[in-house]
């Protein structure tokens, strides 16, 4: 057998797949088993930060592996001390600390728990097609009916749908018995969707004036990849609390929940454990992330080149071609008039990896932070080929 028919006999059926194995990948390309090449623009769903075996992280893990391999949080770490520090220093202003856990799912669950505790109310408000993670309590808050109606028993009965960027419906909900609203600031599976600055800037200060706490899932806007460290930073708007995971370990499984000084305060020992999480080589890979992100000045990196990729983007706009383009930075939804999974699959044929969305013509780019100019010059070129070929 080979290694398609071995995983599809030895693995649950919970992914649907592209037909071919990868086996290795450097900066922003991927290989396949017959050697074939794939300019990377979906990261592996949002995840290589820093493009594929970047060898400082390399040598972070390696180093780390032949060092301590691993203890639990019964002991302080110096490496979980740096990756702390950098994840709170490059956070926002009002964060005082992180808890390390192992994916976004399990940083949601511990968002909506640590603020349930804290209100001592029970209900949550999320967004209508937002996406949280696959988890009972984060499929419960997640926005995409059929999700949830396959799993009848989630706790969605403890939720307010509101559809996003409509402040008159947040203003519209009875606030004395929710707990938090949570929300991806740009919708991401949802089609890569987002409000202006004013909404942020009113759900803000509704959750403030009526004690709710403010949960910013940045699982995909986190750490560089909107062309700020977290995305709240374009308009002003601080969160009370963050979650993370993806990119800040640049490939290693890794979430976290960033706090500021109003929810910390009531997060005491025992409220919240994960043997793996913030453990030394999961700690190695967001220290040395963080490290590279900071010292390669990825940020403003991906804030440059974006500005110059989504204008030329734009020039593509027209009858049969593009319909629009939306997001920040390497965030971006492009709407084709072709379905997505038809220029998904097109790209595809041509060596280019992207991802599609739940917005059936909406097609996302979710590269790593270190895409350079000439690797955008030879997507578009093969973009613009693939919008106006005829199969
Ligand atoms: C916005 C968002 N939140 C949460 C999750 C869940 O993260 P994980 O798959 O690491 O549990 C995802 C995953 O795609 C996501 O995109």
């Amino acid at each position: 057998m080979n290694t398609r028919e071995i995983e599809d006999r030895y693995t649950l059926a919970t992914y649907p797949k592209f037909p071919f194995a990868l086996v290795r990948g450097v900066g922003s390309y991927v290989f396949d088993d017959s050697e074939k090449r794939y300019l990377d623009l979906y990261g592996g769903h949002a995840v290589s930060s820093l493009g594929h075996s970047h060898p400082r992280w390399v040598e972070a893990i390696a180093k780390q592996a032949s060092t301590l391999d691993f203890y639990s949080n019964i002991c302080y770490s110096p490496v979980r001390a740096e990756a702390a520090e950098r994840v709170v220093r490059n956070s926002y202003s009002s964060m005082t600390g992180v808890y390390f856990c192992n994916s976004g799912a399990e940083a949601n669950e511990t968002a909506l728990k640590i603020a349930r505790k804290l209100t001592k109310r029970p209900h949550v408000v999320a967004m209508l097609d937002g996406f949280h993670g696959r988890t009972i309590a984060a499929l419960s808050v997640t926005g995409v009916q059929k999700m949830r109606d396959a799993f009848p028993e989630s706790l969605d009965r403890l939720t307010r749908w509101v559809p996003m960027a409509s402040l008159g419906a947040i203003e519209a909900v009875e606030p004395s018995q929710i707990a938090a609203v949570i929300l991806e600031p740009i919708l991401s599976l949802g089609g890569v969707r987002m409000g202006n600055p004013e909404y942020y800037q009113g759900l803000r200060r509704w959750c403030t004036r009526n004690g709710v706490a403010l949960i910013f899932d940045e699982v995909q806007t986190g750490n560089g990849r909107t062309g700020k460290w977290f995305v709240g930073q374009h308009w002003g708007v601080e969160p009370d609390i963050v979650t993370t995971a993806k990119a800040i370990g640049g490939g290693f499984p890794v979430g976290a929940v960033i706090a500021n000084a109003w929810v910390a305060a009531d997060v005491k020992s025992g409220d919240q454990g994960s043997t793996f999480g913030g453990a030394p080589m999961a700690a190695a890979a967001v220290a040395a992330t963080y490290r590279v992100i900071e010292e390669e000045g990825l940020v403003d990196h991906v804030a440059r080149r974006s500005t110059r990729v989504i204008a030329r983007l734009r020039e593509l706009m027209g009858p049969g071609r593009i319909r629009d383009v939306r997001g920040l930075g390497y965030l971006l939804g492009i709407e084709c008039d072709l379905p997505g999974k038809e220029i998904q699959s097109r790209l595809l044929k041509e060596g280019v990896l992207v991802g599609i969305s739940n917005h059936a013509n909406t097609i996302r780019l979710l590269p790593p932070l270190t895409v350079s100019d000439a690797e955008w010059d030879s997507f578009l070129a093969t973009f613009e080929k693939v919008l106006t070929s005829s199969n």
